[in-house]
């Protein structure tokens, strides 16, 4: 059963802006609307920290946060909420300044911060919850790092912080593919080149197609498709205390129903997406 058709889209809901017919190809914003869910997610996020904690959190961090979608989001859920975007790279970090703060209040800008930085730097801001969405963390290959990345998270948490990652998997992800997603005024395309069964490693692109015009390779990610009981047993080793896993319902039709609950075991499917979410 295929519960999603590709693991790396999450669902996409919302409306198609107008500016799509005027912006012959802006990729930050294909993307957002291809690939991002990010009201979803920071929804499924606050309403997570409080089953868990039982209150509510008021600091968001968003490691790997790109464009930081999910930092505005986050920030505009609540007049007490505060964000901060963590990324490596100025030019995604420079269309999220001018495309999304811009279009936050005075008041809710103040209370959104963005570091171009590493998100290995020991020394970065403590938060109530630190979340690296779509998969952005497949990027350490290897054991030790990715256990690093951990344990910082974990040390930079605030005390009964939680920590909130997103994976997928599925018999699909080990084919080489192109899955083909039509949207208004564009297409995506989300291309599987290869697998390594000895190393788990994959190497994906997304391609658009815009105004007929196919434009290959936009984005691309390298990446080591880890596994839910390793990411589990690594959170634990650097010192969650508790590691959950919320996996997605079934709608009618086979597909996710966008709905994610705690559970102790999950269904074979062809291509299924999870949350892991460890607790300080
Ligand atoms: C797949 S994109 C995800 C962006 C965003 N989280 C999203 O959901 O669309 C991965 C991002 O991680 C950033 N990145 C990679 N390694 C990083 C690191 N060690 N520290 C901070 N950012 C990093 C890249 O610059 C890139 O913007």
């Amino acid at each position: 059963m295929a519960k999603t058709e590709i693991a790396h889209r999450k669902k996409v809901r919302r409306r198609v802006g107008k500016k799509s017919n005027k912006t012959l190809f802006d990729k930050y914003e294909l993307y957002r609307k291809a690939v991002q869910s990010a009201e979803n997610d920071v929804q499924f996020i606050q309403n997570t920290f409080k089953e868990l904690k039982g209150k509510n959190a008021k600091s968001f961090r968003e490691d790997f946060c790109g464009t930081f979608a999910l930092s505005t989001e986050w920030i505009k859920l609540n007049p007490r909420h505060e964000a901060i975007g963590i990324d490596l790279d100025p030019e995604p970090m420079a269309y999220g300044k001018q495309n999304y703060l811009t279009k936050l209040k005075p008041d809710q800008q103040r209370r959104m911060r963005l570091i171009e930085g590493n998100v290995l730097d020991p020394n970065l801001p403590k938060a109530d919850i630190v979340a690296a969405m779509n998969f952005s963390y497949f990027c350490f290959k290897q054991r030790d790092l990715i256990k690093r990345y951990f344990a910082n998270v974990y040390k930079t948490l605030n005390k009964d912080g939680i920590f909130l990652v997103d994976i997928f998997g599925g018999s699909q992800c080990f084919d080489a593919i192109e899955d083909e997603i039509k949207h208004e005024g564009f297409t995506y395309y989300w291309d599987q080149t290869n697998f390594d069964p000895v190393t788990n490693e994959a190497l994906f692109h997304i391609h658009f197609k815009v105004g007929g015009k196919k434009i290959e390779q936009v984005f691309t990610y390298d990446w080591r498709l880890w596994t839910i009981p390793e990411l589990r047993e690594i959170m634990t080793e650097v010192g969650f205390k508790k590691v959950h896993v919320f996996w997605e319902g079934t709608a009618k039709d086979g597909s996710g129903d966008g709905n994610f609950t705690r559970v102790d075991h999950g269904e074979s499917c062809q291509s299924w997406i999870a949350y892991i979410v460890g607790e300080k």
